[in-house]
């Protein structure tokens, strides 16, 4: 399973990723909204992608490793994902997205998420996905709504008592 884009390869998220990704989950500005807003030790970065590896096993859908097609680099992640610390949208989908702080500003989360979106509209048959971003998250509300996603409800992460945008888009 992958996707090419314009400038990005998208493929499962695989426990060899681990060491790769850990520089982008120890950035305390890249994980400023996400979670708990702490930076990743790489234990959690390895917990992380043995978890998506198994869930990619398990149910054919998972987060996918962004691949930068000039160089190769892993530059981030395009997240499918069930959005489970926030029961009142269940059901649900959650499209994300998590980009090295080096190469922020060239549009490659869009351009990751929507092949995302494609293969969750096309390939799963979802007719619905929803993301919940950090309502200080100015980058990533931008980010939802250069793709066309609309603002369904502005509620509390419980878990982690944060504020939340959660936005949708329908197939
Ligand atoms: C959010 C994130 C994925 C965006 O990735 P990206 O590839 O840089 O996205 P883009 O290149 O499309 O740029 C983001 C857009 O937000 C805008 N933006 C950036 N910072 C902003 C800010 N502080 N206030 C308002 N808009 C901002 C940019 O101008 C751009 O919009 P434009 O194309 O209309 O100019 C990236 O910043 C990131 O990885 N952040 C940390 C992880 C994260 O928070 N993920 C989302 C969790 S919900």
């Amino acid at each position: 399973m992958e996707i090419e884009t314009e400038r990005l390869l998208l493929r499962p998220l695989a426990t060899a990723d681990a060491a790769a990704l850990a520089p982008i989950n120890a950035d305390p500005e890249v994980m400023r909204y996400i979670g708990y807003g702490e930076p990743r030790t790489p234990e959690q970065t390895e917990a992380l992608c043995a978890k998506v590896a198994a869930h990619w096993d398990e149910h054919g859908w998972g987060a996918f490793a962004l691949s930068e097609r000039a160089t190769g680099d892993l530059v981030g992640l395009g997240v499918l994902a069930t959005p489970a610390f926030l029961p009142e949208i269940l059901p649900a989908v959650e499209v994300g997205w998590r980009v090295a702080r080096d190469r922020w500003g060239r549009g490659y989360a869009p351009e990751a998420a929507r092949a995302v979106i494609g293969f969750a509209f096309g390939d799963l048959g979802l007719d619905r996905i929803v993301s919940c971003i950090h309502t200080e998250n100015a980058a990533s509300v931008r980010v939802a709504e250069k793709l066309g996603m609309t603002l369904e409800r502005e509620t509390t992460v419980p878990v982690y008592e944060v504020p939340c945008s959660v936005y949708e888009l329908k197939a």
